[in-house]
């Protein structure tokens, strides 16, 4: 059996965990809305017409932030069409996604059902056929308290309430020429710059997000982001990162090491950011928004151009197996790594569009295999991430070079007095031996080991088999002199639950 160590001490922290890192993404793309989240007529839907199914499975999953409306809908979108009376609201070409947008849920429906499924929204402007105007009024209407014509008409539509959005995405990935109303970066940089400064204005206490680039692998990655910032470094608060992961054709050793290309990534992000802050003489710090990340099969997606117009069409309704539940556990674990800068994150996204959350029209809801990481890790990855540096076997990949078996972070909240311990065993076949030095928290017992592995590390979770993947309780930790030690099986996510007497 292999080995790996690793030291755990409250001294050295990292930083509180902002619960933002624990968000996930909401667009009107396939059924993500429609049939997702609102189906008025399915046996569970409430009054105003969002499933109940659904929303339990939400509140399970716990993400305290939601991005809505887009992604790349958001280039093309009015949101005066999603307001007023339902019978009154236009149907619209989407034409990020090719479909029939018949704009029955909008910002007043959603800002609602979000507050009651236990999340704030955070909500995207468009930047691509749009810009200062719109979205400054869309500030007014959703944040101003009334007295005003966008802050009446809110009123009047029944929100007597602003619905206080303080977060907001200055676009969606406007460096790629797939958007609609793609730009360069002094082109956006410029109207990014404008539009924050208005819509500051209209509220001040709001937190805006600047585009980053779409993916690393973008030829304009990294200068992007330094004129960006330079336009915009004081009115902005983060900018963001977009990242998908996949298995390439058999070679599962580099998708399994997946969080260490998801570490590069945030830190060469940072390394700009602060670059910019250095050479601009800036005092605050610009944080990182990870707004779109997760495990999305691209190879498999026809691509924007070859969609067929639809109404509801099911789009990359990818459906996750072990490794890509393990996988997305060990991308949780580089963002919390990496917690004192990246203080959001968004699960893209959260229901049947590459999601934790599948449901059926008129049907059943269930949880994929990543729902399982991303709930525990929600729930129990609250309070100081410490800094803990692993030491054990490692192996080579083709994409990564070579890559440390383990991955793992800890969290300590020292209020509830307890440590969670996250490791991913990134060895195919071999189980693992974890050993942690706890001798600087002398009264630590062990409380519990949860992982996800299986016999067949591609099983999946389907309508008619809906637990066939879940969490298994492993009774195997032992503490002996200082030392916690626990086995983690070949190809795994672990959560390990440590308790102060
Ligand atoms: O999440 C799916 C799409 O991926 C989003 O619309 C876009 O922002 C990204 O390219």
């Amino acid at each position: 059996m292999q080995h790996a160590a690793m030291t755990i001490d409250p001294a050295f922290r990292i930083a509180v965990v902002d619960p933002r890192l624990y968000g996930s993404f909401v667009e009107h793309m396939g059924r993500c809305v429609y049939t997702g989240i609102y189906e008025p007529g399915h046996e569970t839907a409430s009054p105003d017409g969002f499933r109940r199914d659904v929303s339990a499975l939400v509140r399970k999953l716990g993400v305290p932030v939601l991005r809505y409306p887009g992604g790349n809908f958001v280039s093309g979108y009015t949101w005066e069409d999603g307001i007023g009376p339902r019978d009154h609201r236009p149907t619209r070409l989407d034409l990020a996604w090719r479909s029939y947008e018949t704009n029955q849920v909008g910002v007043d429906e959603f800002c609602k059902w979000a507050r009651r499924v236990g999340s704030e929204p955070m909500m995207a402007v468009n930047l691509g056929t749009r810009g200062i105007d719109a979205a400054r009024n869309l500030v007014e209407y959703a944040n101003h308290p009334g007295g005003t014509h966008w802050s009446e008409l809110r009123r009047r539509n029944g929100f007597e309430d602003p619905h206080g959005i303080k977060l907001w995405c200055l676009g969606n990935e406007m460096d790629g020429p797939w958007q609609i109303g793609h730009k360069t970066a002094d082109e956006y940089a410029r109207l990014a710059a404008e539009t924050a400064k208005a819509m500051r204005r209209v509220d001040p206490s709001i937190e805006l997000v600047a585009c980053g680039s779409s993916h690393q692998r973008m030829p304009t990655f990294g200068d992007w982001e330094a004129t960006v910032l330079r336009e915009t470094y004081d009115l902005v608060d983060y900018v963001s990162l977009h990242s998908y992961y996949e298995q390439h054709g058999d070679d599962r050793g580099s998708f399994l090491a997946s969080g260490v290309n998801m570490d590069r990534f945030i830190e060469s992000v940072i390394a700009t950011c602060d670059h910019v802050r250095g050479v601009g003489q800036h005092k605050k710090r610009v944080n990182l928004s990870f707004d779109e990340w997760n495990v999305w099969y691209q190879a498999r997606f026809p691509g924007e151009d070859n969609l067929d117009w639809g109404t509801r069409p099911r789009l990359i309704e990818d459906q996750y197996s072990v490794v890509d539940a393990v996988v997305v556990g060990s991308l949780l674990i580089s963002l919390l790594r990496h917690a004192d800068r990246v203080r959001i994150a968004c699960l893209a996204q959260l229901v049947n569009v590459i999601a934790p959350i599948r449901s059926e029209p008129g049907g059943p809801a269930w949880r994929q295999t990543t729902f399982h990481p991303f709930s525990l890790t929600s729930r129990h990855g609250r309070g100081t991430v410490l800094r803990v540096e692993p030491t054990g076997p490692s192996y080579e990949t083709s994409r990564m070079g070579e890559v440390p078996v383990v991955s793992a972070t800890a969290v300590h909240d020292e209020e509830a007095g307890t440590v969670t311990l996250f490791a991913v065993n990134r060895a195919q076949t071999e189980p693992l031996t974890l050993a942690v030095d706890v001798r600087s928290l002398p009264n630590l017992v062990v409380g519990n080991h949860t992982a996800l592995f299986d016999e067949d590390p591609e099983a999946t979770n389907t309508m008619d088999s809906p637990d066939r993947v879940t969490p298994t309780r492993l009774a195997d930790v032992k503490a002996v002199d200082g030392t916690v030690t626990a086995v983690l099986p070949a190809l795994s996510w672990n959560m390990i639950r440590l308790r102060t007497t």
